[in-house]
């Protein structure tokens, strides 16, 4: 299990793409993540990408020659090469993806290797785009890049804000290579068998909380619980890449910062620093998740200033404490009509128990769906790539979800909200 989690890509056939940008620096090491990963990759460079990272440092990392346009019309190929490398893989990655061959892709020019692959590909592809500011923000740019997004196939990655190589602040750095990987990831996930891209989150707004929240004791010492925000922030990263607005409300977190990029993030420490920020964001959103490990307790005066000693400390574990707001429970009392509410009971005990004790947290919490996950197996639950569970609904249904890592259990968990939405807002 710990093997597998470590090597989501095992055996996948990617095919790396890059073009001339200077992000291209940093592609060798998303094709090494990506080995580590599991996967079989081969890597193409454009003719100006080969100026800037080197072909033999793509084929020692990929453990395959390094393909050029030179090679195309080769005679030693036994088929044209942009048919038969769109043809070998199951995913295509562009990264970094220029301005120029944006511009060549949604105009379906197919001068060069990468060019007329990508007209052959009938497979997805997933477009990490960076390049200068002004660049990026140009009309003609903005057209292609909006070009690119009706193509059901593209994973269109938009750059993020960041210090640039021509030494401005702005949009333009290729989002970050742990990010790359997981949307790779996922992509493989939400293709279907004409390598067209789950985007039925288009139009909605997901509000997500992941991670644990704090509260203080005293200035030297906290109370916080083991989420690693892991499940929280792969549902926001899922729904994005499935087309959704997402907002992301989250306490401290255990996992990649990168793994942020690309959502509206608003971390907060406390459970009314988390409260009042879901007070401002609920009404705009579709569905809500609360994939939080909210603390259950708090101190009703915590020491601000003056640290407690020992003595101190044991006893204010007898007194002085009261129970946090349910916050889940607040949400389904302020929900706007149509909107669907998703919680999460991390649980001990067997099968039944589990179900039994996640369906009386659900009929108190008042929510559509619970998802109610074994925290006392090893390889799953906390801090863990893995989960799986029950989900239980309002309408008394009970769904077991076999243990699978947490992106595709995020999957499944959006496929369910967008079920019971198509209910909820039918005709009666
Ligand atoms: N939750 C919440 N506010 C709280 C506690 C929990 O919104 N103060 C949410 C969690 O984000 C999760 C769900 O409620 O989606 C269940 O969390 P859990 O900790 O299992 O629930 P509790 O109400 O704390 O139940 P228990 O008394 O068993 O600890």
């Amino acid at each position: 299990m710990k093997i597998e989690a470590a090597r989501p890509l095992m055996g996948r056939r990617l095919l790396v793409a890059v073009t001339g940008s200077i992000a291209a620096v940093k592609t060798p090491l998303l094709v090494s993540a990506l080995i580590k990963a599991g996967a079989e990759v081969r890597c193409l460079v454009t003719p100006s990408a080969a100026r800037l990272v080197s072909p033999v440092a793509l084929a020692s990392l990929s453990r395959h020659r390094c393909y050029q346009d030179e090679d195309q019309w080769n005679s030693s190929e036994p088929r044209p090469l942009h048919v038969a490398l769109a043809e070998w893989a199951e995913l295509v990655i562009v990264a970094p993806l220029s301005a120029t061959s944006l511009a060549r892709w949604s105009h379906g020019l197919a001068e060069g290797l990468l060019a007329s692959l990508l007209l052959a590909c009938e497979r997805p592809v997933l477009a990490a785009a960076a390049m200068n500011t002004a660049m990026w923000s140009n009309p003609a740019v903005r057209r292609n890049w909006q070009e690119l997004q009706t193509d059901r196939r593209v994973l269109p990655l938009a750059p993020e804000s960041g210090l640039l190589a021509c030494d401005r602040i702005g949009d333009g750095r290729m989002v970050d290579p742990k990010l790359i990987e997981l949307a790779v990831v996922s992509g493989l996930l939400q293709a279907d068998e004409t390598g067209r891209l789950q985007r039925d989150w288009q139009g909605r707004r997901l509000l997500v909380t992941a991670g644990s929240t704090v509260e203080v004791l005293d200035p030297a010492r906290l109370l916080i619980n083991r989420s690693s925000g892991r499940m929280g922030v792969l549902l926001a990263q899922a729904a994005r890449l499935r087309g959704a607005q997402v907002d992301l409300v989250h306490g401290p977190l255990k996992l990649p910062v990168a793994w942020l990029e690309g959502l509206a993030a608003y971390p907060v420490t406390s459970a009314d620093e988390m409260q009042n920020m879901l007070a401002q964001l609920q009404s705009k959103a579709d569905a809500v998740a609360m994939a939080a490990a909210v603390a259950d307790v708090r101190r009703v005066n915590p020491a601000q200033t003056e640290k407690l000693s020992k003595d101190c400390l044991l006893q204010s574990f007898s007194q002085g404490w009261e129970q946090v707001p349910d916050l889940l429970a607040e949400l389904v009392l302020r929900r706007p009509v149509g909107q669907v509410l998703l919680g999460f009971a991390a649980l001990t005990g067997n099968e039944a128990q589990i179900q039994q004790l996640g369906e009386e947290k659900r009929l108190r919490k008042g929510c559509d769906l619970l998802m109610a996950n074994p925290i006392d197996r090893p390889g799953q639950g906390f801090e863990e790539d893995f989960n799986g569970g029950w989900l239980l609904a309002a309408d008394g249904s009970i769904r077991s979800l076999p243990v699978t890592s947490k992106l595709a259990l995020a999957h499944q968990l959006l496929d369910a909200i967008l079920e019971v939405q198509v209910v909820i807002s039918a005709p009666s």
